[in-house]
This record gives structure tokens, C-alpha cells and sequence, in this order.
């Protein structure tokens, strides 16, 4: 089957082409558009649709509209309910449910050749679902565990796969939400709802729980696989902060007891789902599984052996979770997601004529992997754009920005270069086989960035920029075998340095999403003080900028 996937609903609108159950694209419109999270997750917008996504996936796979057999919506809006019903304050959510149930119409205008006959409504939970555990790099059975802020009626779902097909075990009803309980925590501590629930985790790491047990009464399982979440007054731990304001002990304090009861909640319902079913595997996805600590806590406590997660786990995956879902009951088989780079890749031949068209003196080393190496022992800034880009928020190799670890200012350093708050950590990427010697207590191998390790004591001080203040970091493990320029990479910097270890972050500014194509970063380069571009086979230095003639 040709499946195109379509998320649009709420927030991250994304696209992804499955031709006879192999992911063949993904991408977030973001990429495209150049407006972070491709749109505010307000009822309003619901209408919008990945149009540029789409359509680069259907060119991407040689596909016009009418090929496709089917085109998937991820929200059923057979399922949905009022609002008030659901005991959401959302009074404008009806129009959620008017837009859904046209897409069709939507669709015609957006994908020309479009049959209405082709659309398919996927239960928002069973597309988060699908992108896990049928991406997910198991034989046999996977236990699932999906957690956002919404669906239809419902915040979570838990459930096993067998053979394709999904049996579900437990679905917590709204109002009861953890990904809504840590939105509002995000917006209470004066950073965006629905975007930057990231640096409330980075904050935590700074406070001290001393609000746990109050929210311990408020936020806990309740037995049956399912939860409770209401009723938590935040103002009673902290005041609202202005997005301006300093941030202070109270606030952290406050995300470090809601980062712990999560965690602790999450643990339990996993290991709830573990004694239900007799696999050994888990596949997490949901917006809350972007929540690296809690995704280690699960690894190192729920009873599973192995817990892969969805790289795009926000709702930008439930485009191919939903045409996986419908690829499979089509009876299509499935295939482990062999790599998150599923996005846009350009040839040699385009990245040198659009050097040649911005007038950049640019270099052809012998090896762009090595001529980086040198640049970041040398303690270089370097951007970094080489194969197809990822889909899902993680920079995973494709689209970086890269320093030397063996520097604690460079952590500041990216964090100007990206406009970011400085509590917030950059993270490593390490050759596989090193990880071990350096990080200890979570799973390895990591290729997505889904998981924090502790840095062992005796490597901590030689890799100070990517150590965050509770002593972890966030790390990406690298494959020589799937990615073996970066591998070099890492290879030329360690024969230079005696460090395994290369910052790694992603190839933005802040607000702006990734850099996506060519254009995209040469502006990144040119707005930022990066010291060397490393696109494709070539280089651009910033310091032979200087001197060339404007003629
Ligand atoms: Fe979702």
C-alpha cells in the first residue's frame, strides 16, 4: 500500500509516506514553513495542514496524489467529545471537531489529485501507538506505552502488539493528563505551553523536590493502569513567572517536584503494563515521552529489558504512526525504523552551486570528517549539515552545531550562539563502543537522544561543557555502520584530543526550527558566530570570508 500520513490537529503538523510498510519520508512542515512547531496548538488553526510536507513526501517517493491508496488523519473525530463533557476548559475546541470531520474538502485543495475516498481517521493514541511499536526494532510482542497531553477523549494508552495488531489494556479518560499537567507547569514558570516542557526538565535539575509529597496527593496511579492528575495549585509552590523574570529557588524547586512525581508515576505505569504482558519490550510515545529522565527511570525500574522510543514521539509522529497503523491492517508487513533521517537530502552537485550562486570561498578537503576534527580540537564552532535531515526535535547528526567538550565556556559559547537560557545543558554524541568506558546507568546503544546517562566521575572533569549540574548528560551514541561520517568525525577529534566525546546540538537559533535545507543554513552561518560550515564534501570558513572581494 501507498500511505500518506497526515498530523495536523493540534500541534506539529507533520507528513510521512509508507510504500508497502516502509517509511519512506517523514517530515515535520516546520522544516518548511520556518515556523517553529509549524503552528500555535490553538483550535483555529486545527484546519492547517502539512501542505509543504506533504507534498515534498509524495515528490520525495515518486508519488502523485491519485497514487496513493490511502491518506490518514490522526484524530477520529467519530471519537471525540465536548469539551465541558471531557471537563477541559477548551471553549473553542468544537471547531477541532468541524475541522477534522472536513479535512476532506482541506485535503482537495491541498493535495491536488486527492480522492475523498482515500481518507482514514486513526485514533490519535493508536497513531502515537503505531509510531512506536511498529517502527521499533523488536521481533515479536512490544508492550506500548503512549502519554500527551490529548486525544480524542483520552491522555494516555497502554497496550501490547502482537502480530501488527494492537491490543489495548488501559486508556486514561481526560481531565487527568500528565502532558497537560507538565503544559500548565511550563506555562506557570513563564516559558511557552506546548514547545518548551524541555526546559522545565533542565530546570529541575537545579531545585530540590520539596514539593513532591502535596503533589504526590494530587498526581499518582490509581491502580487499574490509569491515573489522576487534577486539581494541583502551582501558585501555592511558586509564583507565575514572567517570561522576563529571573527564575528562583521556589520556581526550580517547584520542577524538580513535578519532574520526580512524574517519573515516579510513569515508573509505576510501566511496570503495571510490564506484569501484564509477557514481552520484554517496550515502545514509549506521546509528547512525554520526549522526557529523557523519566524515559531512564522506566528503563532502569519498570522490569522491561528494552525500551526504544519514538524519535519524532510529539505529535509530528503520529503522521507515520498513522500510516503504519493503516499500512498494517492492509496488511502490509513491517520493518524496524532503521533511521530517523527521513527528511530532505540534497546532492553534491546542489550544495556547490549554491555556495557558487552566495559567492562563499568554500574548500573540498580530502575528508570533510577529518577537516572538522581539526576544527573543534582547535576549539571551532562548527555547523554541520550532511545527509537527509531527521525527523522528530532531536539533532541527530545531520543538522548540528558542534564544539569541544574538553571546554566548560563552550557551553555558554553555543548557548549565545543559539540565544538560549544558559541552564540549559548541550548534550554529546560518543563513538558506540566508548560509550560505556564514560556514561553508565542507561540503555546503550542511544541513537536518538531519548535517554540521560550519569558521566563517570573520572571523565567528568575532561568533559565539562557537556556535563549538566546534576552530573548526566543526554547522550548520542553513534554507529560507525550507519553513520560513518560522523563516526570519522568523532575518530579525527579523539586522535587530536584524547576525547571520544563532540558537543552536539542542533543546527538553530532560537525560536527558529532546525536547519532543514541548503538555504536555511547558509543563513544559519551567516547570522551566527559559527567558525566553519561543514555542508556536504565542502567548508566554509569564517575566516576566508574576510578579504574576499564584493566583485
Ligand atoms: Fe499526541
Amino acid at each position: 500500500m501507498r500511505v500518506l500520513g497526515i498530523n495536523a490537529i493540534f500541534h506539529d503538523p507533520a507528513a510521512a509516506l509508507v510504500v508497502d510498510g516502509v517509511p519512506v519520508a517523514a517530515t515535520e512542515e516546520e522544516r518548511f514553513s520556518r515556523r517553529k512547531h509549524g503552528k500555535r496548538p490553538v483550535p483555529f488553526s486545527a484546519w492547517e495542514l502539512p501542505e509543504l510536507s506533504a507534498a515534498w513526501c509524495l515528490k520525495a517517493g515518486g508519488l502523485r496524489a491519485e497514487d496513493l491508496d490511502a491518506v490518514t488523519y490522526s484524530y477520529d473525530p467519530a471519537l471525540h467529545r465536548p469539551a465541558d463533557e471531557l471537563g477541559l476548559f477548551d471553549p473553542w475546541d468544537h471547531l477541532r471537531l468541524t475541522y477534522a470531520e472536513q479535512v476532506a474538502g482541506f485535503l482537495d485543495t491541498a493535495l491536488p489529485g486527492f480522492d475523498p475516498a482515500m481518507l482514514r481517521y486513526v485514533p490519535h493514541h493508536v497513531a502515537h501507538a503505531a509510531s512506536a511499536a511498529l517502527a521499533a526494532p523488536f521481533a515479536g510482542d512490544c508492550a506500548v506505552l503512549v502519554l500527551d497531553g490529548r486525544g480524542e477523549q483520552h491522555s494516555h494508552l497502554a497496550g501490547v502488539y502482537r502480530d501488527g495488531h494492537l491490543e489495548t489494556l488501559a486508556a486514561q479518560g481526560l481531565p487527568h493528563s500528565l502532558g497537560l499537567l507538565y503544559e500548565d507547569a511550563t506555562a506557570h514558570l513563564g516559558f511557552l505551553r506546548s514547545s518548551d516542557e524541555f526546559k522545565v526538565m533542565a530546570l529541575a535539575s537545579y531545585g530540590k523536590p520539596r514539593f513532591a509529597d502535596q503533589l504526590r496527593e494530587l498526581v499518582h496511579v490509581t491502580g487499574d493502569g490509569g491515573f489522576v492528575t487534577t486539581g494541583v495549585e502551582w501558585a501555592a509552590m511558586a509564583k507565575p513567572r514572567g517570561a522576563d523574570e529571573a527564575w528562583t529557588d521556589d520556581h526550580a524547586d517547584m520542577a524538580a517536584s513535578l519532574q520526580l512525581v512524574l517519573e515516579e508515576t510513569l515508573v509505576e505505569l510501566a511496570s503495571w503494563l510490564r506484569e501484564r504482558t509477557d514481552s520484554p519490550n517496550l515502545a514509549l510515545a506521546g509528547g512525554v515521552a520526549l522526557n529523557c529522565v523519566a524515559n531512564s527511570r522506566i528503563a532502569e525500574r519498570a522490569g522491561f529489558a528494552n525500551v526504544w522510543v519514538q524519535p519524532a514521539a510529539g505529535d509530528a509522529g503520529t503522521a507515520l504512526g498513522g500510516a503504519l497503523s493503516v499500512a498494517v491492517d492492509g496488511g502490509d508487513p513491517t520493518y524496524p525504523m532503521p533511521t530517523a533521517a527521513l527528511g530532505r537530502g540534497f546532492s553534491d552537485d546542489e550544495i556547490e552551486a549554491a555556495l557558487q550562486t552566495a559567492r562563499l570561498p568554500y574548500e573540498r578537503p580530502a575528508d570533510v570528517a577529518d577537516a572538522v576534527g581539526e576544527a573543534l580540537a582547535n576549539d571551532g564552532v562548527i555547523a554541520w549539515f550532511q545527509g537527509r535531515s531527521e525527523y522528530g526535535p532531536r539533532a541527530l547528526g545531520h543538522r548540528s552545531l558542534r564544539a569541544h567538550p574538553g571546554r566548560a565556556e563552550n557551553l555558554v559559547r553555543l548557548n549565545d550562539v543559539k540565544g538560549r537560557e544558559q541552564f540549559r545543558p548541550v548534550a554529546p554524541m560518543v563513538l558506540l563502543e566508548r560509550a560505556p568506558d564514560i556514561f553508565r546507568r542507561g540503555p546503550i546503544p542511544s541513537p536518538h537522544m531519548l535517554f540521560v546517562h550519569d558521566v563517570a566521575p573520572e571523565w567528568a572533569d575532561r568533559i565539562p561543557a557537556v556535563v549538566h549540574v546534576d552530573g548526566t548528560a543526554r547522550i548520542q551514541t553513534v554507529d560507525r555502520t550507519t553513520e560513518p561520517t560522523v563516526a570519522r568525525m568523532l575518530e579525527s577529534f579523539e586522535r587530536r584530543t584524547g576525547l571520544p566525546v563532540v558537543v552536539n546540538t542542533s543546527l538553530n537559533t532560537a525560536g527558529r526550527p532546525m536547519v532543514d535545507d541548503i538555504k536555511d543554513a547558509l543563513e544559519c552561518f551567516g547570522a551566527t558566530p559559527v567558525d566553519l560550515l561543514a555542508i556536504g564534501p565542502f567548508v566554509v570558513r569564517r575566516d576566508a570570508l574576510w578579504g574576499r572581494s564584493s566583485g
